[in-house]
């Protein structure tokens, strides 16, 4: 699939907990091609979710692209555990702390088979990214401050930094897809596809709505 594709990935920290593999079903029924799964350790953000096991639940319940994304300090301490879970891409954010190094970290990842990206904080410049630029499948721009959902969609402090993200990758023939997380909605997934998004993670207005099969509709119809 190509930065050309647009998808919305339900993000299951929406979810409802109580009942995961329902959940996830329902997300397979209701269109979904790939799922984020959002990982905090209560240092890098504010708040805890959940760790490998959950992943490795998930990867029992479906065949689903699973897209991982680590809001942990020391992702390299870690890793190990997320692969053999059975993520399919894992994005680790650049301004975590890590035993290695962000590169190390990226090429294990790659050398493990996986797709890799790196996110930025919605206070990190896109300069932060530019080392691993040509070493990435993935590029996050975070558009809340990310540890909670439900989140409203920092436009001012994002939206210039993703048209930034695009016009660098296109400029120099990159394929690195671009994906928003926090806040999306029919309202605002429009704003980040004219920027540049192809990947939009949608908690709240994914798993949040009943008939998610619609909300799914309603937001691929609003960044097609
Ligand atoms: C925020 C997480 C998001 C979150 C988005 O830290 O990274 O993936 O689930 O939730 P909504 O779509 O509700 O803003
Ligand atoms: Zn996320």
């Amino acid at each position: 699939m190509t930065h050309e594709t647009n998808l919305i990935l339900p993000s299951l920290l929406a979810s409802d907990w109580s009942k995961v593999a329902a959940e996830v079903k329902r997300a397979e029924d209701a269109g979904a091609q790939w799922l984020h799964l959002d990982v905090m350790d209560g240092s890098f953000v504010d708040n805890i979710s959940f760790g490998p096991q959950m992943v490795q639940v998930v990867r029992t319940c479906t065949s689903l692209y699973l897209d991982v994304h680590l809001m942990i300090h020391r992702a390299d301490h870690y890793l190990e555990r997320f692969i053999k879970a059975g993520a399919n891409n894992i994005t680790i954010h650049v301004e975590a702390s890590f035993e290695t190094s962000v590169a190390a970290t990226l090429a294990r990842i790659r050398a493990a088979g996986l797709q890799c990206g790196i996110a930025l904080h919605p206070k990190t410049p896109f300069e932060s990214a530019l080392p691993f630029l040509h070493e990435i499948d993935l590029l996050l721009i975070m558009t809340v401050v990310p540890g909670f959902g439900g989140q409203p969609f920092m436009e001012k402090e994002t939206m210039p930094k993703l048209a930034a993200a695009r016009h660098y990758r296109d400029k120099h023939g990159l394929k690195y897809h671009l994906e928003v997380d926090g806040g999306i909605y029919t309202n605002t997934a429009p704003i980040a596809r004219q920027n540049g998004a192809n990947l939009f993670v949608c908690g709240t207005s994914s798993f949040g709505p009943p008939d998610m099969g619609q909300a799914m509709r309603e937001l691929t119809a609003a960044v097609a």
